[in-house]
């Protein structure tokens, strides 16, 4: 579980985030969506023990976030990705675990490197390898770590549209069999819709959560649901909701830059 206490970060004259108060229940999917600069990546950092909070309290499986990390409790798929260069791809999925403490699985990381679509290149080296196939690796790497909790910034940013999808679905499998929790950073809404049980909106200027959507679809996702009237009913919701943050945003620029 995850618990956000009043958690604020400045940084200088910046209030990346302001008086954040969230709980992720164990086994929970939720996605936060939000204008470019309104703290997603901030918040996530600070659950992820990469960045202090300048105030409130971040609690991971009871833990402080850096304990928590320590205990590899908590695997990141971070917004760009951080491969080792030198590694192949294969090695690259087995680092984390093994510094981690945990035993070698060799077979393991070969066969989730499958399921994320790279057979064939499991002894590539990253410059060997496309942008979405390099975050293809990092995806895999922190699913193999074997963390209670995911935390995911824009996994599929570099990623072609039908491969969004096809792991996208991937990773809620993933979710349902293993009962991860999963937090995951998107600026796309059907992709934020899609996955989530529970869909979070920030705005920016200071960053803050601005509306929670109970995602209220069946499960499993299918392509029936996705393309149902009451998901497309929840993405204009959310989009709503999502451009009102947008448009308030662009004004407190304005007026700052107007002063
Ligand atoms: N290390 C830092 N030092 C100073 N300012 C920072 C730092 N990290 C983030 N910021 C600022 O905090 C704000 C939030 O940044 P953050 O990266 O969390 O946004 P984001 O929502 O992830 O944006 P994007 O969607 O573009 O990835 C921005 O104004 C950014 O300039
Ligand atoms: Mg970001």
């Amino acid at each position: 579980m995850i618990e956000l206490d009043g958690v604020t970060v400045r940084f200088d004259d910046v209030l990346a985030v302001r008086d954040v108060d969230l709980t992720v229940e164990d086994g929970e999917f939720l996605t936060v969506v939000g204008p470019s600069g309104c703290g997603k990546t901030t918040l996530l950092r600070t659950v992820g023990g990469l960045q202090d909070p300048t105030a409130g309290r971040v609690r991971v499986n009871g833990r402080s976030p850096d304990a928590a990390r320590a205990n590899a409790d908590l695997g990141y798929v971070f917004q760009q990705h951080t491969l080792l260069p030198w590694k192949s791809a294969v090695d690259n999925v087995a680092f984390l675990r093994e510094m981690a403490g945990k035993p070698g699985d060799r077979e393991g990381a070969r066969r989730l490197l499958r399921e994320v679509g790279l057979e064939g290149f499991e002894d590539a080296r990253p410059a060997a390898l496309s942008g979405g196939m390099k975050q293809r690796v990092a995806i895999a790497r922190a699913v193999h770590l074997g963390a209670d909790i995911l935390l995911m910034d824009e996994p599929f940013g570099e990623l072609d549209e039908i491969t969004r999808e096809r792991l996208g679905v991937e990773i809620r499998e993933l979710w349902r069999a293993e009962r991860k929790t999963v937090v995951f950073v998107t600026h796309s809404v059907p992709e934020a819709v899609f996955l989530a049980d529970r869909c979070v909106v920030m705005e920016s200027d200071p960053g803050r959560i601005v509306e929670t959507f109970d995602v209220d679809l069946p499960r499993p996702r299918t392509d029936e649901v996705y393309s149902g009237d009451a998901f497309q009913e929840q993405v204009a919701a959310v989009r709503g909701v999502l451009h009102d943050a947008r448009s308030r945003s662009s004004t407190v620029g304005r007026t700052l830059t107007e002063q």
